[in-house]
């Protein structure tokens, strides 16, 4: 059986180890693997195995990933593997991050749904109309920190509300039912908002759930100007 060298960023140091390769393996076996076999105090995170909770998430030869679905033989560079935490996030140990500035950026992005909308919480909105469509592209994020780990304006601006928590403001101001409208809005705006992407497309490109980020942030810029202006939604 052939073997796959794996480089670990474990605090300060390079941690080394040999991993035998099977096929179909995941980053996340693979990982699961060093932990179980050879050093059990590899830190690590993980939940559902299936690209459903976003917990796996880690930089994979300098590109971030989720790694119970990302294939060692599609990303192995002459059978090596370099792996490190997610960049953006404070580290807590070898490759597991500090989710805390996450949650923040969507708790002060009001990215959560409020009821009180004028079409009533419960209203029956059609699969069909433009607006459910704009929500449905953007609302399969997992909040796996993917698209900030990519973010160079995440990077240079920590107070930056992050494309995760933008894309979700722009489902919820897609939604009828939702009652935040306007202090929403206001939220989002300014630089350390939706004006503070720099439309690099980063995001857009690694989100392992395909959505549009930019897309979505370019969208609500243009919502949350009008806003402005005309002192409405
Ligand atoms: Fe992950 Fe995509 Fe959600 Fe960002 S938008 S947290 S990359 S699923
Ligand atoms: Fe849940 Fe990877 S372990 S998405």
């Amino acid at each position: 059986m052939s073997e796959l060298a794996v480089s670990i960023l474990r605090g300060e140091e390079w941690a080394e180890y040999l991993v035998p390769l099977q096929r179909h393996q995941t980053v996340l076996d693979l990982v699961t693997w060093i932990q179980r076999h050879r050093d059990p105090s590899l830190a690590y995170r993980f939940a559902c195995r299936v690209g459903m909770c976003g917990s796996c998430a880690m930089t994979v030869n300098g590109r971030p990933r989720w790694t119970c679905r990302t294939r060692v033989e599609d990303v192995a560079e002459n059978a090596h593997l370099r792996l490190e935490p997610l960049a953006n996030f404070p580290v807590i140990k070898d490759l597991t991050v500090d989710m805390e500035p996450f949650f923040q950026q969507h708790e002060r992005a009001v990215a959560r749904f409020f009821p009180g909308g004028g079409d009533g919480d419960f209203a029956c909105v059609s699969p069909g109309s433009p607006a459910r469509q704009r929500a449905d592209a953007g609302i399969e994020c997992i909040g796996c920190g993917v698209c900030a780990a990519a973010c160079e304006t995440v990077a240079a601006f920590p107070g930056y509300l992050g494309p995760a928590a933008l894309n979700r403001v722009w489902t919820l101001v897609n939604d009828s039912r939702d009652g935040a409208g306007r202090a929403r809005l206001a939220a989002v705006a300014g630089d350390f908002g939706a004006h503070g992407c720099a439309s690099h497309q980063e995001c857009s490109e690694v989100c392992p759930k395909h959505l549009d980020l930019a897309g979505a942030i370019a969208a609500l810029k243009r919502t949350a100007f009008r806003a402005a202006l005309t002192g409405g939604r």
